[in-house]
This record gives structure tokens, sequence and C-alpha cells, in this order.
């Protein structure tokens, strides 16, 4: 299939690059080649590369930022997915967007899942962007594919992960506290790119959840990557009103993974083994990269 990435040299957008070349024939396209906010430019480039699927990868990821940054966010957040879908459906492609776990309030009781048919309810201008991004979608673009997912980490650009290993690599007189009261699912961004070739393969549409199977506070996401990366250190566990931060989180974040298993393509796996996975093949790299940014 020839396929459009949009946001391509983001966390997930790297790794979907490199995956789905190897199957399909990818135009992948960073900020600089296409700004997706501008609507002349995104359907001039669906116009000359005429696709069957568009990948939007693209999007304003800094949720305290959101905050004060409101309109960068809504255009990056909203208008942008809005004028992928509007050329999109100008061409008939299918149209694969990504959204948020922070779509949801968080009010459910842990561990209870959230799923595709749960009522909405963003705590941030964050979430409220993801779920209005959605709804431009959905309104525009019939042939789509909104895909919610949570807690990404990879090896390309900034994420949880990498904050602790430089906290960890850091001055050792400086406790670690983490938040351990908010619970997700920290999903691989190498697995989720799979997820997405599973999910163009399938022919389906709609809402899906794609995070790792099984659940966990940032606290206990912290102590375990360190722990595969054979890193000594302690790590205190905090409540969320000890680290205030300018956007509220949803407290239960945990989404399951209905559809993809209803439809019997879930290829997610539990998040530990990918944590593992990910330290084994990429820990080096992190380190020297956590020891360089000091
Ligand atoms: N990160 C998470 O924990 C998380 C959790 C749940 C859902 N998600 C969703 O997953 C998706 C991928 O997230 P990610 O972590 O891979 O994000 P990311 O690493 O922040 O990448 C976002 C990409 O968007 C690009 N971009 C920025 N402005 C653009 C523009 N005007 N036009 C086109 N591209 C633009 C950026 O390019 P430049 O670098 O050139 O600016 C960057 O490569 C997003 O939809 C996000 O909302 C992420």
């Amino acid at each position: 299939m020839k396929i459009i990435l949009c946001g391509a040299k983001g966390q997930l957008g790297t790794e979907c690059n490199g995956l789905l070349s190897q199957n399909h024939s990818v135009r992948a396209l960073g900020s600089g080649e296409l700004d997706i906010r501008d609507g002349k430019a995104v359907f001039a480039a669906v116009e000359d590369i005429n696709p069957d699927v568009i990948i939007n990868c693209a999007a304003f990821t800094r949720v305290d930022a959101c905050e004060t940054e409101r309109e960068s966010a809504y255009a990056l957040n909203v208008k942008g997915p809005e004028n992928l879908a509007r050329a999109a459906k100008e061409r008939d492609a299918l149209l694969i967007h990504i959204s948020s776990d922070y779509v949801f309030d968080g009010k459910k009781e842990v561990p209870v899942p959230y799923l595709e048919s749960d009522p909405t309810g963003p705590v941030s201008f964050y979430g409220r962007t993801k779920w209005e991004g959605e709804e431009a979608v959905r309104n525009e673009c019939p042939r789509h594919m909104i895909v919610r997912t949570a807690w990404l980490y990879g090896e390309r650009g900034g994420n949880f992960l990498k904050t602790m290993l430089r906290l960890a690599t850091g001055r050792p007189d400086q406790p670690i506290r983490v938040v351990n009261d908010q619970y997700g699912s920290p999903t691989w961004a190498r697995r989720l790119a799979m997820q997405i070739g599973a999910l163009i393969m399938s022919g389906k549409g709609g809402t899906y959840h794609a995070t790792s199977e099984g659940w966990c506070t940032w606290y206990e996401l912290a102590v375990f990557f360190l722990e595969t990366m054979g890193i000594r250190r302690e790590v205190l566990p905090i409540s969320t009103n000890e680290y205030p931060t300018a956007a509220r989180r949803p407290k239960n974040s945990i989404l399951e993974n209905s559809r993809l298993k209803e439809e019997g393509i879930n290829v997610m796996v539990d998040w530990r083994e990918d944590v593992m996975e990910f330290s084994r093949r990429a820990g080096k790299l992190l380190i020297l990269e956590a020891q360089g940014g000091r």
C-alpha cells in the first residue's frame, strides 16, 4: 500500500516508518516537509502522492504546555487532523489518527479499564484537543481508524523512561520521587507500530484502544524499568498532590483493547515484557544519551 506518514520524525512516527516501510511504500513526512496545520499543503500532498492510507502521528504532545499554548495545541491537535480527514475523504484514502487515553476523565475505579464505547470527559486542554481531533476525523472522513494509546516510550524523542534514566544516572544524593496514584499502561512505540500494521491489513474502521496489556503506576514503571537496566537507585512513591503540574491528569487511564481482541488482531503484550525488550535493545544507547544530556 502507498502510505503518507505525518509526524514521521517523532517517537511513534520513527517506529512506524521503520516497520511499515518493510511491507509498504511509505512517504515519511516530518513537520518540515508537511505542516498538517496548513490545509492547502495537506491537500496538495495528498493529491500528489495519492495514498491508500494516511497515518497521523503528528501532535502537540507536551501535556502541560498545552494549558498555556492553547492556540498552538488546538491548531495541531484539532485543525491538523481535520485537514487530513478532509483530504483523505476527497481521495477515498483510509485515515489512521492517533489519539490518547487522556480523552477520559479517569474516574472509573482502578483497575476497571476504559472501553472504546465509554463516554469521554477530558480533564486537561491536551485531552480536550485530542478528543476534538477525534471528532473532526469522525465527522469529516468516513474511512478512518482512531487509535487511542497511552504512556508511550521509544528510542526517539523524550519520554518518561528517559527522564527516569537521566535522574537515576544523575546526582545520587537526590531521591527520585515518582507519582504512585495514577494508573495506566506503558506502551512501546515499536509495538504500537506493529499494531498499526495489523490494523492497516484488517480492512476495518472506527475507534480502537491500543495499549500494552496490564497496568501500573508511574512509580511502579520507574522501579521496574531501572531494575531491567540494572540500576540500583532509591525511588520514592509520592501522590499527585505532592507533584503539582499545570495540567490535570486522569487518575485511571487504563484502556482495554476490546475491539482489537474482538477482531482477533491484538498484537499488544504485557507492558513488562516490552519494557524488558526495550531495555535489552536500547539500554546502552539510552545510558549514553542520559549521561550526554547533562
Ligand atoms: N507520548 C505519549 O505518551 C502519548 C500518550 C498517548 C497518546 N499519544 C499520541 O501518540 C501520537 C504520537 O506521539 P509521540 O509521542 O510520537 O509524539 P512526538 O514524539 O511528540 O512527535 C510528534 C511529532 O509531530 C510533529 N509535528 C509538530 N508540529 C507539526 C506540524 N505542524 N505538522 C506536522 N508534524 C508536526 C513533530 O515534528 P517536529 O519534531 O519536527 O516538531 C514530531 O515529530 C500523538 O498523537 C500523541 O497525542 C502520545
